[in-house]
């Protein structure tokens, strides 16, 4: 058995949680729009195409706002493509996923779709091979109410309304050399400040995120956030950060312990923003949107005889990166949503990627069924229940060794506090492998009256750390209830499984 304490104080919160912390991201690439969230003839489709059993599992995911339409894809992309009668878009070929684009579905086809999921749409413009002109001319076409030609065009493609995109991402990875279009520091911030300036004098009430970098093993990482800032500060309002995750070598220890890794990777980038605001005498602050994090099994991705990956003819939404999560990638992915809660000060926005099918908490299959990964727990679970004041908690916690990040902590642990509802919502992960952990929580100023709900994610009975949810076991791995909670003298104790994730919900008045 190892221990672990958290220290709770009313007094000591870091930010009110930002809602678009859960977003997610939509890319056309693979089968995530189609077969994904749109298959026209699926038994379950609307008149739209819309899949109603994978709009039900969004719902119930829970997702603030999602990012559309890419990824690599974007840098490509050109938007008028997928607007205006079906049988007028061209068929074209997506150089970054070496796939054939029918654009059936485009902009009026995924407003739609995120009306139906209620989320908020946060749009990429193509700053690969276009430029300010197409820029300028998207935010018209989506926001001007009318009485213009990119308005008017909205308008007499069925919009009468428009679309009211708050959220736009000025490109997309355009510090990788993998990128379509991919730009130096200085020729990439020169092009964000035009734009964004462009696209501001379209609609002033916009927000517009610059590219950071894509991972932070980036060599230019630093450098890059440090070039753009200095060009273009005035102009945007969030950087955006990039990072996937995976077990290498069976390496579960540092694997578990990589929200340490994003926890730095966040600072470092909360760093460089601050050096150039101090520098540049700014007044305004800007934030960051790490617009794609995930658990992805990389390796491969342009091997020939994998799986899943790019491929050599050119296909339709053919099968791409469709990882199948364990219930370690469950406790990993919980641990990654605790590390953005923790930074929701700065971290105002945030977007797993994928949605469906490309590493994704939600699978489905052309003309079959749609159901939960393992990741997806978490996910809905801190979606649903994380109201009101991010606290700072003060962890002290038995120490595992990890070859990449050194000693950390047996636990990883978030909370958050509604005082209009009365509840603190604690989110918490074992990263131990094989003993369970004793955790005593110590709520000061919070009387403790009940436990309202408390859920844990494990390994299941007759199954390992690596069983996950398939087509023909769909709910192998779930959240099940969670007995190991103890309520006494306003501490509560919890025996938490080795490897899991748990949620707990207390009921607590101000004391
Ligand atoms: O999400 C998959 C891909 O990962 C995205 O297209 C790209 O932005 C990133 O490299």
């Amino acid at each position: 058995m190892t221990h672990a304490r958290i220290t709770i104080d009313r007094d000591f919160t870091i930010a009110d949680v930002p809602r678009r912390l859960f977003g997610s991201f939509v890319e056309h690439m693979g089968r995530c729009v189609y077969t994904g969230i749109y298959e026209p003839g699926h038994p379950t489709a609307d008149d739209r195409g819309y899949r109603k059993d994978v709009l039900e599992l969004v719902r119930e995911l829970g997702p603030t706002v999602v990012r559309y339409p890419g990824g690599n894809f974007v840098s490509g992309y050109r938007w008028e493509d997928g607007i205006g009668p079906l049988a007028d878009r061209p068929r074209r070929i997506d150089g970054a996923w070496h796939t054939i684009e029918t654009n059936a579905f485009g902009l009026h086809e995924f407003v739609g779709w995120a009306r139906e999921a209620d989320v908020e749409v946060m749009e990429a413009i193509n700053l690969g091979t276009r430029g300010v002109e197409e820029a300028r001319a998207l935010v018209e076409y989506a926001n001007h109410p009318g009485g213009t030609y990119w308005s008017d065009l909205r308008r007499k493609n069925g919009a009468e309304e428009p679309f009211d995109i708050k959220l736009w991402c000025l490109g997309n990875e355009l510090d990788g050399p993998w990128q379509i279009g991919h730009k130096t520091a200085r020729e990439y911030g020169r092009l964000a400040q035009e734009t964004a300036k462009a696209m501001k004098l379209v609609d002033d009430s916009i927000e517009l995120v610059a590219v950071g970098s894509s991972n932070r093993y980036m060599e230019t990482f630093g450098t890059w956030e440090h070039t753009v800032l200095t060009h273009a500060y005035d102009e945007i309002d969030y950087i955006s950060m990039h990072e996937y995750y995976q077990e290498r070598s069976g390496d579960a220890a540092s694997f578990l312990a990589e929200a340490v890794g994003m926890d730095a990777f966040i600072d470092g980038v909360v760093a460089t923003i601050d050096a150039v605001k101090a520098a540049g005498k700014h007044a305004k602050q800007v934030d960051i949107s790490f617009d794609e994090w995930n658990v992805w099994y990389a390796e491969g991705i342009d091997s020939d005889d994998q799986p899943n990956q790019v491929k050599k003819e050119w296909r339709e939404h053919p099968r791409l990166i469709e990882d199948t999560y364990s219930v370690t990638d469950a406790v990993v992915v919980g641990t990654l949503l605790n590390s953005l809660l923790r930074h929701g000060d700065r971290v105002r926005i945030a977007n797993q990627a994928q949605l469906v099918n490309v590493i994704a908490p939600i699978r489905s299959e052309e003309g079959g069924p749609a159901w939960r990964q393992t990741i997806f727990w978490p996910f809905a679970r801190m979606a649903a229940l994380a109201r009101g004041r991010i606290l700072r908690l003060a962890v002290s916690a038995d120490q595992l060794a990890t070859e990449k990040f050194g000693d950390v902590d047996v636990i990883d642990a978030a909370a958050t506090w509604s005082e209009q509802e009365g509840r603190v919502a604690l989110f918490v992960a074992n990263r131990g492998l094989s003993e369970a952990t004793d955790v005593t929580v110590d709520l000061r100023g919070l009387g403790v009256s009940g436990v309202v709900s408390s859920e844990v994610l494990t390994i299941p009975e007759g199954g390992d750390r690596h069983t996950s949810n398939v087509e023909s076991a769909p709910d192998a791995v779930g959240l099940t209830p969670f007995a190991g909670v103890g309520v006494q003298d306003g501490s509560v104790r919890l025996n938490l499984p080795p490897l899991s994730w748990a949620v707990v919900e207390l009921e607590v008045a101000v004391s």
